[in-house]
């Protein structure tokens, strides 16, 4: 298996970092476009892994399309970070002709690779790949429920002083501070619903707090998160390699699911080595429903976006 992460900016370091020391690769390709930058840190991860006790072929290239050949998958983590104060919208200007151009560059040496955007505002950046690339619609994968997931169940353990591995918590919608929706009245502790030990206004305020989760750490550490985000990738990313058909909120392109088309937003779907297989209906209330068509018409204007960039 060979995996290429590109961009290896902290998330995207974090998240190669992440994919060779669980061994999910024979070999992880590390590209960025900053001379040295992503050879450097390759390298670091391969001095990491005589200490680790894990055994890949990590390679850093400086733009070097070819050494990425024939990836059986591709992390795109190219384009800039958010700052305090920006919403992950305010990068399209930036990140879209970036990641336009990388899903370009990549194909013509990878033509059977899976797609995994990271890159924000993710579900524009996931359309954009689709759209730009002509690939079948299950090889294209956004991140972002997973991570928003993540969040979502720690501060519900924070909450209930308990694991967050004892947890369920999906977060569909987009990958917004506004557009993203933690489905509180879903949400399980050991089986049972959430709701059983939490009242209404502590639920508020963890569907709250997860809604700004990424925003939250920006403006404390001064840019995007990348801890949970390259955590999110690799564990993406075993799910493709390993084929096993976890069910993982993700943005995927819809046509008419969850009431939706031409879009590509957040929904629990399975994910194999084909990549996304099958959308999971979770029945919606109509507050939700109303809330994710709400989040669709959000991101439906960051799509249009890109006809005024001529993307
Ligand atoms: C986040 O939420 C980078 O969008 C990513 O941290």
């Amino acid at each position: 298996m060979k995996i290429t992460v590109v961009g290896a900016g902290a998330v995207g370091a974090t998240c190669a970092d992440n994919i060779a020391r669980r061994e999910l690769a024979e070999e992880v390709v590390l590209l960025d476009i900053k001379e040295g930058l992503s050879e450097g840190k390759g390298l670091d991860m391969l001095q990491a892994s005589t200490l680790l006790d894990c055994d890949v072929k990590i390679t850093g290239s400086s733009n070097n399309y070819e050494l990425t050949a024939n990836s059986d998958v591709v992390v795109i983590t190219s384009g800039i970070p958010r700052k305090p104060g920006m919403t992950r919208e305010d990068l399209i200007g930036t990140n879209a002709n970036i990641v336009k151009g990388v899903t370009q560059n990549i194909l013509k040496h990878s033509p059977d690779a899976i797609f995994v955007i990271i890159s924000n505002p993710m579900d524009t950046m996931t359309y954009l790949a689709l759209k730009s690339s002509g690939l079948p619609k299950n090889r294209i994968i956004g991140l972002g429920g997973i991570l928003d997931s993540a969040r979502f169940k720690t501060y519900l353990s924070l909450a209930l002083k308990c694991s967050p591995n004892d947890l369920q918590g999906t977060v569909i919608g987009g990958h917004g501070d506004t557009t993203m929706i933690p489905l509180t009245r879903l949400a399980t502790y050991s089986g049972v619903p959430v709701s059983q030990f939490l009242d209404a206004e502590t639920l508020q305020k963890v569907a709250a707090d997860t809604m700004v989760g990424g925003a939250t750490l920006t403006k404390l550490i001064g840019t995007s998160a990348w801890y949970a985000p390259g955590a999110a990738g690799a564990a993406l990313v075993e799910s493709i390699v390993r084929n096993q058909k976890r069910v993982i909120p993700c943005s995927v392109y819809l046509e008419g699911e969850y009431g939706q088309s031409d879009i590509c937003l957040g929904v629990p779907v399975v994910i194999g080595r084909s990549g996304w297989e099958t959308i999971v209906d979770f029945e919606l209330n109509a507050d939700e429903q109303a809330a994710f068509s709400k989040s669709a018409d959000a991101v439906r204007n960051m799509n249009d976006v890109l006809k005024t960039l001529d993307l």
